[in-house]
This record gives C-alpha cells, sequence and structure tokens, in this order.
C-alpha cells in the first residue's frame, strides 16, 4: 500500500433505495425565514431550517459532542451550535468554525409539505469521508476529531493497524531527529489494541495517536533522499550522515532484502555506542514491531526515519563518566559472552542484589554470571528484577528535590531497555545483543545516581489483597495498587496497570509515554522473569507522586547556567 492509498471497506454496499428513509417534517407554511425546528427521519433526529436561500436540513446532532443544533441559533445560512460555537453553512454543512462537517439531508418541497430523505452511507462511503477527516484531526492535533473518526473507523470495518498507521506516517517524516517516544508510545498502544477487541481497542489507539500529533503539530515533514545502496550502512551511522542512512535503508526496501537482514542491520548498529541513554535499542525494538503489525510493505513510511534516530542519538559511551565503565566492555568477551549457554540449573538468588551496586557499574558481575551458567537470558531477567526493586525503593523525596534532576524516568526506561534487549536477543543473537546487555547493566547503575547521592530507600512490599488498581493510581496510592497487583495474576495484573497507564491519569504526554511502555513492558518481563516484581514496580511508579513538569527544574538550572557557566548535575 503507497502513502495516499485509503485502505477499503470489507462490507458490501447495500442500494440507496435501502438506505433511504424519507418522511414528511412540516409544512412550509409553519416555517419563517429564521426557523429551526427538530424532526425525525426514521431513527435520526433532523435539524429543519429555514433561511433566505430555502428550506435545508442538517442532522441534529452537532458533530462536536452531539448538542442539538436546533438549541443553538441561524445567522443569515449559518447554524451556530452554541455549546462551543462551532458554525455551519444551512445549504451544505460544511463546518466554517470547528472541526467537521455536519449530514446534510435532500429536501424536498411537496405542494405545503416538507419532505426530507435520509440515506444512510454505507460503511464504504463513511471510511471514504472519515479517512480524510482523521488526517485533518491528527494534523491539528484535534483529539476530539481523532477520537470521533477512531470510533467511526472502527465501527465501520478499518483496522487497528490502518487507523494508527495514519498517525505514523504523518509523524514520522516530521520528526526532525527521528521518531522518539511519541513513535514507542504508539507501537505499544497497537501491540494494546491488538490484544483487545470492539470498543476497547478505541482507547488504545487514540492514545497512541494523540501522542504522534501533539509531537508532529506545526512541523514540516522533511523529503526523503532517492535509494542509494552505496553507503555502508553501519559507516553512515558511524558518520552521523544521515542522507546516506536514509538512502541505503530506501535501498534495501526498493530491492526487497530480507527483513531480519535489515532488522540486524538497525540491532547492530543500535548496539555499537550506548545510544540515547538506552533509548536506540527501545526505538529499534518499537519500530520492528510496529513493522510486524502492520506490515513490512510499509516499512519506508517508518524505517528511513528510524535511521534518522538511530544515526543522531546521543553516544553516552562517548562521555566522560562512561569511560570507566566502557573500558570493561571493551575487555570483555562478546563472543564467548553471546555462546554461553544458559544452563538449567544455574541459579543464583544473590544476582540481583550485586547488580544494584551503587559504587560501581557492576560489570564484571554481569560477564562472571553469564559465564558461570546465567548466559545472556538470565543476565537480564536478573536487570529485570534489579531495576524493578531499584523503582520500589526510589524516594519520593528525591522526586521533588528542586535542586536534584533525578527522578522517575532515570529508572523506568531500565526496565524497558532491559525488555529491548531481550527482544533483540529473541530475534537477533549475537555478540553485538552481549554489548548491548553490558549497556543495560550500566544503565541500572546509572540509575542509582539518587541513591549515591541520597542513600539506599527502603523497598517497598506488597501484602496480596483485592483492589481497584485504576483507583489506587488515580489517588496515588501506592501501597493498596501494589497489594491489589500482587493478588492477581500476570496478565490480569499487567492489563489493570495498561488500563491505569492509558487512563489519563496523567498530565504530561512524557509521563503517558513511559507509562504505557513501563506498563507494557513489565507484563513480559513478569511472564519472563516468573516474578510479580516488575508488575509491582510499573504499579509503584503509577501510583506514586512524581515531578510532571520541568519548568521550575529548567529555570533553576538555566539561571545557574548562565550565572556561573556551569552546566547541571545529572
Ligand atoms: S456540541 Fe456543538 S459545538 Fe460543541
Amino acid at each position: 500500500m503507497t502513502s495516499t492509498d485509503t485502505p477499503n471497506s470489507t462490507e458490501t454496499p447495500t442500494s440507496t433505495a435501502d438506505r433511504t428513509t424519507t418522511a414528511t417534517v412540516g409544512l412550509v407554511s409553519d416555517f419563517e425565514v429564521g426557523d429551526m425546528k427538530m424532526a425525525r427521519v426514521g431513527e435520526r433526529r433532523i435539524a429543519v431550517v429555514r433561511t433566505k436561500s430555502g428550506i435545508h436540513a442538517l442532522d441534529n446532532a452537532c458533530p462536536h459532542q452531539g448538542y442539538g443544533l436546533v438549541t443553538g441559533a441561524l445567522a443569515d445560512e449559518m447554524v451556530v451550535c452554541q455549546w462551543h460555537n462551532w458554525k455551519f453553512d444551512a445549504r451544505t454543512g460544511e463546518c466554517v468554525q470547528g472541526e467537521e462537517d455536519v449530514a446534510c439531508h435532500a429536501v424536498e418541497i411537496d405542494g405545503d409539505n416538507i419532505v426530507v430523505s435520509v440515506t444512510e452511507p454505507t460503511d464504504e462511503e463513511i471510511l471514504e469521508a472519515t479517512w480524510p477527516s482523521l488526517r485533518r484531526g491528527i494534523e491539528a492535533n484535534y483529539i476530539g476529531q481523532i477520537a470521533r473518526d477512531t470510533a467511526r473507523l472502527l465501527n465501520a470495518g478499518a483496522s487497528p493497524q490502518d487507523i494508527l498507521w495514519e498517525g505514523i506516517r504523518h509523524a514520522a517524516p516530521r520528526a526532525e531527529w527521528g521518531p522518539g517516544h511519541e513513535m514507542a508510545m504508539a507501537s505499544d498502544c497497537l501491540t494494546i489494541a491488538l490484544q483487545r477487541t470492539g470498543d476497547e481497542q478505541a482507547l488504545a489507539l487514540v492514545q497512541g495517536l494523540s501522542g504522534l500529533a501533539e509531537v508532529a503539530r506545526g512541523r514540516e515533514p522533511y523529503e526523503l533522499p532517492s535509494p542509494n545502496s552505496t553507503p555502508d550502512f553501519q559507516q553512515a551511522v558511524e558518520d552521523e550522515d544521515i542522507e546516506g542512512v536514509r538512502a541505503k535503508t530506501l535501498a534495501w526496501l526498493a530491492d526487497g532484502d530480507d527483513p531480519a537482514a535489515v532488522r540486524h542491520e538497525f540491532i547492530d548498529a543500535a548496539s555499537r555506542h550506548h545510544l540515547g541513554y538506552g533509548h536506540g535499542i527501545i526505538y529499534t525494538q518499537k519500530t520492528f514491531e510496529l513493522l510486524e503489525h502492520v506490515g513490512w510493505d510499509r516499512a519506508a513510511d517508518l524505517l528511513p526515519h528510524s535511521a534518522t534516530t538511530t544515526a543522531w542519538e546521543t553516544r553516552e559511551d562517548l562521555l566522560p563518566y562512561m569511560r570507566k565503565t566502557m573500558a570493561k566492555i571493551e575487555l570483555a568477551d562478546l563472543d564467548a559472552l553471546s555462546n554461553a549457554p544458559r544452563v538449567d540449573a544455574w541459579s543464583d538468588r544473590d544476582l540481583a542484589d550485586r547488580l544494584l551496586d551503587i559504587t560501581e557499574a557492576p560489570i564484571e558481575t554481569a560477564t562472571d554470571a553469564v559465564l558461570a551458567g546465567a548466559g545472556i537470558e538470565g543476565l537480564l531477567d536478573a536487570l529485570a528484577i534489579a531495576s524493578a526493586r531499584r523503582m520500589l525503593r526510589h524516594s519520593l523525596d528525591v522526586e521533588f528535590l528542586d535542586d536534584d534532576s533525578f527522578g522517575w524516568l532515570d529508572i523506568t526506561h531500565v526496565t524497558t531497555m532491559v525488555n529491548a534487549v531481550r527482544w533483540a536477543w529473541d530475534v537477533d543473537p549475537g555478540p553485538h545483543v552481549a554489548r548491548l546487555a553490558l549497556f543495560a547493566t550500566w544503565l541500572l547503575f546509572d540509575s542509582a545516581r539518587g541513591e549515591q547521592r541520597h542513600g539506599v530507600q527502603e523497598e517497598m512490599a506488597a501484602s496480596p489483597a483485592a483492589g481497584d488498581i485504576r483507583t489506587a493510581v488515580r489517588f496515588r496510592d501506592s501501597q493498596t495498587a501494589l497489594n491489589a497487583v500482587a493478588a492477581l495474576n500476570f496478565e490480569d495484573a499487567g492489563n489493570a496497570l495498561i488500563d491505569a497507564a492509558l487512563a489519563d491519569q496523567s498530565g504530561a504526554f512524557i509521563v503517558v509515554a513511559h507509562q504505557i511502555k513501563l506498563s507494557q513492558a513489565a507484563k513480559l518481563e513478569a511472564n519472563a522473569t516468573d516474578s510479580h516484581l516488575p508488575l509491582l514496580a510499573a504499579a509503584r511508579y503509577l501510583a506514586s507522586p512524581r515531578n510532571e513538569r520541568f519548568v521550575r527544574r529548567n529555570v533553576d538550572e538555566s539561571l545557574d547556567f548562565i550565572r556561573t557557566g556551569k552546566p547541571p548535575t545529572r
């Protein structure tokens, strides 16, 4: 499918006559110019309007929130819905102020009778009218329009993949530095939508679309280059040759290269540096999961843009504070690590404890464990448990310190990264993924910064007890949320946390994105580690107070920087 196609309806249209209802709705002699009256045609409520140009019939339900247009006003040829001041041309239904047109119906005058015919649209007609409307909603970041159109499209038989993809193909070419959190959240939202049915799909899709629309609003798309197979992809990434990585990606797609081989190149590229503070492999995972859902034939809409992210992300391993750890990682025998089997009998209950070291990045601890029988998967299990425990002991006093920027978001993405490395190991194992596992070990250590400065707080524990997780999240009652999670199986607890994450219990996009991604990753990691801990950690994050806006911190840091020239403390 090309980027200009409109997905098709699955429903066979019925004849127009079968779909048309006709009724006499009043007498011309009863209508003065300026009158608006409600009438019924079959099940539909119709606003019958007389203006200087004639008698017109519109759906009475305002397309905004459904209030009756006849409760509004008529100004010359303009119907005004006074609830939120949307305005419609009475002759055509065209919306001249607001977000979408109102349906306009055929009127015939038969003697003194006003006869209105309402033809119900076919699913195909609904789809044809709604795709452009959804695109306009995404472009303008009108959540109401996105939500209404998503509901219409689902009702008319559109697939969740087609709906979500409208947001991706709008936002990806507008992401100047490449797709990021908005794409990753959208990917998880599509995964969630596909695990649900009926109306349950709509919320996940609209959350995904809202993030894409918010981030892309007001931005112009950039042009992609022509496909070019000449550049070496890894070298082009290393050189930050953006045109090169985009052109090479497009050449792979044009040449029909094996998707698994292309995926390997991306995972390899995401493993050569500790990219984007751990986000490099997360965004790679989410890109390829999205493409699994929507089909490889759509890769050209996303993959060259994701290549931009890979090439332009920060290479944290080059920063001074990571040098000591990088020296250890460079000494590691990645081949030996990737070939080390996971031994069934291997058990090291204290490994997660040792990985939680707050004085030095536990790279040798990690490599020793892998070689002793944990294998890469055993290391990832221990990292998932350790990162959960760090979340369970994150100090809320530290969270709200104005002079310390460390907070929840520095910890939550350890779990998300571990899950991304696990994905990479599943689909493309090798020494490059062993290096990613060591980067994840570093990231876990880096999430100890708050503890290094302010001490280690006691870990929260749970006593299984029934409870409503969404309410506990809403009222930031973390103990009740933990107890309720502990009382459920992984599947139910994970789904309840995802419901809470989707339910707008947070204001900032970046926090919603982390809640959704963490809940999804925690569900997977609970299954992988056979432990409630990742879910308990996600519950604590969702149900705890947190800093959501960073204006004050930015002002404080900026004032300090302008006065002293010193950068903020990490
Ligand atoms: S319901 Fe008509 S403008 Fe809001």
